[in-house]
């Protein structure tokens, strides 16, 4: 499509080549550098930007915010910062966008721990836009957004890894991130102490002991964050070697899809109005689908008989037994009375869509010459 192309602001081209760039290591597509920069979270009333807003607002002013880094990061912090060894899966080109031999677009908010960690901070929050190559389904996209969290919250000296792995201090860690995840997904999903959750182990370089929490939604087991006791070894690396705390990461797709009842991940990006206003409220609403085919618009303009004697609801009514659920809306678009005849003029637009296929532009005409021949003998007015 050269002509779409041709008209994307600059600003967009301009943005695109900060991650298209003339390096043997480069594999971010046009398509991939367009989504970055999008910054959904820091979108007002977006889906994404209420459940954070949630999130953020269980842990409370205590913990530090970060929405607005940079999503290309160095191999060093995306990676070696974290203890991912350099034969790791997620490490490879086919998993990850590079932008250069040594820089990436983020695959994680973990990629910023560690900065955050040696600048000193102790507890944070930091959300953002993260980039995986991945399989292609409704749950499903190149670029999704995570929220990380990390509290520091135990000094001490320990002489070694087991020493310190074994220690009550540890343990104390441990619960700590236990009693406040299970406390935020009860938070985010309102539904009090009845809501199922279960934890599991699982695996990070970056953080031993390890655990996944999922929770039961609908039924289902649903897997809702990773997280664990941060790696002695991460910690060692910024320097904060005295300290020990916890982290964990989860995807704010996920959440909102299951609590806005998303259907589709690509829904979380697209700029129609029908989506968007059904979030103004910046509530958590179930969302109302819509069609995702295109619309066929008509027109219909009539004087009004002599009498005034006309009822809308009659015309709606009308063009529902004709259309069925084909008709989408009608809307008034233009009224106006003849100075001299003193008649009333009105033109009213048919939008016409199909929830689950693409019109012909022949039954639509033959359901809108109907409309206009019945509009004219049942209801009296005059076609223009
Ligand atoms: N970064 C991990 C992921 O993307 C999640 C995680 C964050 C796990 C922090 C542990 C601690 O899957």
């Amino acid at each position: 499509m050269v002509v779409a192309r041709a008209l994307r602001p600059i600003s967009t081209r301009l943005r695109a080549s900060r991650y298209i760039v003339d390096d043997p290591e480069n594999n971010v597509t046009p398509y991939i550098a367009n989504l970055v920069g999008k910054n959904l979270h820091q979108t007002e009333n977006h889906p994404l930007y209420i459940i954070r807003k949630r999130i953020e607002s269980y842990f409370g002013s205590d913990f530090e915010i970060f929405d607005n880094e940079d999503p290309i990061v160095t191999t060093t912090q995306c990676f070696d910062d974290l203890l991912i060894p350099p034969d790791h899966p997620g490490r490879q080109k086919s998993d990850t966008y590079y932008v250069t031999k040594d820089s990436v677009l983020r695959t994680h908010t973990s990629a910023h721990q560690s900065q955050h960690l040696r600048a000193g901070h102790q507890k944070f929050l930091c959300t953002g836009d993260v980039y995986r190559r991945d399989e292609i389904d409704s749950s499903h996209f190149p670029a999704f957004h995570q929220m990380e969290g990390v509290k520091l919250l135990v000094d001490g000296s320990w002489t070694s890894r087991d020493e310190w792995l074994q220690s009550s201090d540890c343990e104390i860690v441990a619960k700590d991130l236990k009693t406040t995840l299970e406390g935020m997904v009860d938070h985010v999903f309102q539904q009090g102490s009845s809501l199922e959750k279960r934890w599991r182990d699982d695996y990070f370089p970056f953080t031993e002991p390890s655990f996944e929490l999922d929770i039961l939604w609908q039924g289902e087991w649903m897997e809702v964050l990773g997280c664990g006791v941060i790696h002695t070894g991460v910690l060692e690396r910024c320097d904060v070697s005295q300290k020990r705390g916890w982290a964990f990461g989860l995807g704010l797709e996920r959440l909102a899809m299951v609590l806005f009842g998303i259907p589709d991940i690509r829904l979380f990006w697209t700029q129609d109005p029908r989506f968007h206003s059904q979030f103004t409220s910046g509530d958590i609403v179930q969302f109302k689908p819509y069609s995702k085919y295109p619309p066929v618009y008509k027109d219909i303009a009539f004087w009004l008989p002599e009498n005034n004697n006309f009822e809308e609801n009659d015309f709606f009514e009308l063009a529902r037994e004709l259309a069925g659920d084909l008709v989408e809306q009608i809307a008034l678009i233009d009224k106006f009375k003849h100075p001299k005849t003193e008649r009333t003029s009105c033109c009213y637009r048919v939008t016409y869509r199909s929830m689950d296929r693409s019109l012909t532009d022949v039954e639509i005409n033959q359901i809108q010459d109907s409309l206009r021949e019945k509009a004219a003998l049942a209801l009296h007015v005059q076609l223009r």
